[in-house]
């Protein structure tokens, strides 16, 4: 597949949504694996993941815990692939999202995720959503300290806005490799977002980029324009969707959702889809 990069990482230029296969409608775990299984078949080396993905109080680390024992019982190499993990959600088990990015909170948190992902030193570490309660220099002071405390190996951030994107990268002395934000056919305003990663050389890497789990299936009734598209290049109008945001920018790694074998290998091929610049505008209209 092909590559892009991550800090100094080269990753597949689609990686792994971990969600679905954690939260409200999971499978189960037999079906999990062999999703991820198939991922590291077609090459994709990021996963994303977060110790939010969870769904009863009891379970918190559900999905960096079934991903870690995925790549354990992988036949394969799985060195190169990058695990991206979050911190600063809460699930209470009420199907509720809450917020915590206390300094002190963040860091018990990447503690207790070195563990389950069983490694000294997290691969990327975002941090999960600002937290209106604390300053956000004071949330991004945490993930500085990690990087220098060596127990994460690279710093990102989500649902961030422009002024935060340059104030993360000022307090982590220029080492923010990532951005993860919403952004699909539905969700178009992180394009300036976007832009600026491109500016800055920063990975951006679109979140729910299908529309989210429960609507990505009707993406082309939804949004005609990538039916017709499809159509033309006998693909699914998902793919069209990916190969639309990988033509973005070479900085873009969107990170599809699934929880079924047939989706992620059917998102991964997007890398191959090619499309002319007028469809490329028509995408965008
Ligand atoms: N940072 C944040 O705040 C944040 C928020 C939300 C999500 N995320 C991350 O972003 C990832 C992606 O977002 P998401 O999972 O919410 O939404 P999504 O990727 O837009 O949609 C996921 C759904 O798309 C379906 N799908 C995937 N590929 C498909 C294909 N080629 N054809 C048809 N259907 C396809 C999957 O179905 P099946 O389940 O049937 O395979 C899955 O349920 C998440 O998994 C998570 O890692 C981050």
């Amino acid at each position: 597949m092909e590559q892009r990069r991550i800090g100094d990482v080269d990753v597949s230029a689609i990686g792994l949504g971990g969600m679905p296969m954690s939260i409200e409608g999971r499978p189960d775990e037999q079906r999990s694996v062999r999703t991820i299984h198939a991922a590291l078949d077609a090459g994709v080396t990021i996963i994303d993941t977060a110790d939010a993905y969870h769904l009863y109080a009891d379970d918190v680390g559900h999905n960096e815990s079934l991903i870690a024992g995925a790549l354990a019982s992988y036949g394969g190499d799985t060195s190169g692939v990058l695990v991206a993990t979050k911190g600063g959600h809460l699930r209470p088990g009420d199907g509720s999202w809450t917020l915590n990015s206390s300094p002190e909170y963040l860091k018990s948190a990447c503690e207790a995720s070195l563990k389950r992902l069983g490694t000294d030193a997290i691969g990327l570490y975002q941090h999960h959503r600002p937290d209106p309660k604390v300053p956000y220099a004071d949330s991004i002071g945490a993930l500085r300290d990690l990087l220098d405390a060596g127990k994460i190996r690279m710093a990102g951030i989500s649902n961030a806005d422009p002024d935060q994107i340059r104030l993360a990268q000022e307090i982590l002395g220029g080492r923010l490799v990532s951005v993860q934000n919403e952004f699909s056919p539905r969700f178009r305003s992180s394009e300036p977002e976007l832009r600026l990663c491109d500016e800055i050389g920063v990975a951006f890497l679109p979140w729910s980029p299908l529309g989210g789990i429960g609507s990505a299936g009707g993406l082309g009734d939804r949004f005609p324009a990538f039916g017709e598209v499809a159509r033309a290049h006998g693909v699914s109008p998902q793919q069209v969707c990916l190969a639309w945001m990988l033509a973005k920018s070479p900085v873009v790694i969107p990170i599809p959702g699934s929880s079924r074998p047939e989706t992620i290998l059917d998102s991964v091929a997007a890398d191959r889809l090619r499309l002319s610049d007028e469809e490329l505008a028509r995408l965008d209209g």
